[in-house]
């Protein structure tokens, strides 16, 4: 029999230590069953979330699983109340299928390495905004910008407005998920926004094809199931532009704040900048910027020892894997070097990050140009904010710092 609790992951509780939450369920029970948001399953231990993770026909990631159109599915818990689908992350085989054949190719390893001197020079601008004045807000002034402005030109939409499109997408993970509330009338306002630009943008492309980047990649898919209408486009666009500017700035948030609390690890990265790929992997799995995801049983299936009925959520935390004793070896232990470190921040399974090696490049990148230009930085940590909601994201809010000025790179 599961274990009955009253874990919340948005709830303010879970957000004071989610570690030791996902600690207690993962030695304890291994699996917990709750009624929050409509009541779901939740999955801690590593071995577990792998089995569900692969088991996609047992487990959907559909945002409505067929026959039952309507039914709050998908990979969030809970739906958020106004959102549609999130393309080919809440759509399983084979429709999924269609939408990852055609979006490997744009982010190989070596598709990306191609990316890599514009997101240098987005990175060295960034800096370059604050670097004579010897302050900066860290979130607000680096790492939020740089992910956001890194996607939109992947994509190809107008780079000018980036904060526009950054604002809603990381208010969405913290606030009060409250239709009633201004708060969530205004993120609405903000989303609205973003899907017209991303529409404007779709419909003058239509009238003057273009080439060169992602959409023009996706609205010219040569598909063995034909060309995608522009509602599909859209959805596909959005879904690169959501996934894509959120975890990386959350991400980066948690690293530059580990290295100015643990200065001995910046120093052995200022020594060694070959250890940044290692470091890289460990600030994924210590700090998961995606902490859980959703699932929707589709049919009769088991898992952590538990039998499920179609129907039924259940919640796959990353971040508790990310913290098993059965793989990681002293898990609460932050080792720069660590090897091997088969984290699970991207996920597992065919959903596995399809950005993955894209934010690798963004995160290693913005790492060095801080080491090497504002080595000495310092985080106010009484004014540092994390969200206050960590039941889906894993970040910081704002960090105001101060560091030695230096100057402009002439960018
Ligand atoms: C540190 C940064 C990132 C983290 C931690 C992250 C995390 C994840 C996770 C955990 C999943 C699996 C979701 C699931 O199985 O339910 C996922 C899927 C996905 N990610 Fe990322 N992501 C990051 C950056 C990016 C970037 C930069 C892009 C694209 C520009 C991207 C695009 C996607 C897409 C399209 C999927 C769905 C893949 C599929 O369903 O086949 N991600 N990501």
């Amino acid at each position: 029999m599961t274990e009955e609790q009253a874990f919340d992951h948005h709830s303010a509780e879970h957000a004071a230590d989610p570690v030791c939450a996902y600690r207690a369920i993962r030695q304890g029970p291994g699996t917990v069953r709750t009624d929050a948001h409509g009541g779901f399953t939740v999955l801690a231990r590593y071995d577990d979330i792998a089995a569900a993770a692969s088991a996609h026909a047992d487990f959907s990631s559909a945002f409505e699983l067929p026959g039952d159109e309507g039914y709050g599915g998908g990979i969030t818990l809970p739906r958020n109340p106004d959102s549609g689908r999130t393309s080919l992350a809440e759509m399983d085989p084979p429709e999924w299928r269609r939408y990852r054949r055609m979006l490997n190719p744009i982010f190989t390893p070596a598709a990306v390495a191609r990316f890599s001197p514009r997101i240098q020079a987005i990175t060295d601008e960034t800096i370059d905004r604050f670097i004579t004045k010897g302050s900066c807000d860290l979130v607000l002034d680096l790492v939020s910008p740089i992910p956001a402005i890194v996607t939109l030109e992947v994509l190809g939409l107008d780079t000018s407005e980036w904060e526009r499109f950054a604002v809603p997408l990381h208010t969405s993970v913290h606030v009060p998920r409250d239709p009633r509330t201004s708060a969530w009338q205004e993120l609405q306002d903000g989303f609205q926004w973003i899907f017209q630009q991303i529409r404007e943008e779709i419909a003058r492309r239509r009238a003057e094809p273009k080439d060169g980047d992602l959409l023009a990649a996706i609205m010219s898919a040569d598909d063995p199931e034909g060309p995608l209408d522009d509602a599909l486009v859209f959805e596909t666009a959005y879904t690169i532009v959501a996934a894509g500017v959120e975890t990386t700035t959350s991400l980066l948030s948690s690293a530059l704040w580990h290295l100015d609390r643990y200065p001995e690890d910046r120093q052995r990265l200022l020594d060694d900048p070959s250890l940044i790929d290692a470091a890289c992997e460990e600030f994924l799995r210590y700090y998961t910027p995606e902490q859980a995801g959703a699932r929707t049983v589709a049919q009769r299936a088991e898992a952590g020892g538990e039998s499920f009925e179609r129907g039924e959520r259940v919640l796959l935390a990353w971040s508790s894997a990310n913290r098993d004793e059965s793989q990681f070896p002293a898990p609460d232990r932050f080792v720069l070097d660590r090897k091997p470190n088969r984290h699970m921040s991207f996920g597992y399974g065919i959903h596995r990050c399809l950005g993955s090696h894209l934010a690798r490049q963004e995160i290693k990148i913005v790492l060095a140009e801080v080491l090497r230009r504002m080595p000495d930085y310092s985080i106010d940590r009484d004014a540092a904010q994390l969200y206050p909601d960590l039941g889906l994201m894993y970040g910081y809010q704002q960090m105001p710092a101060t560091f030695t000025p230096g100057r402009r790179s002439g960018r």
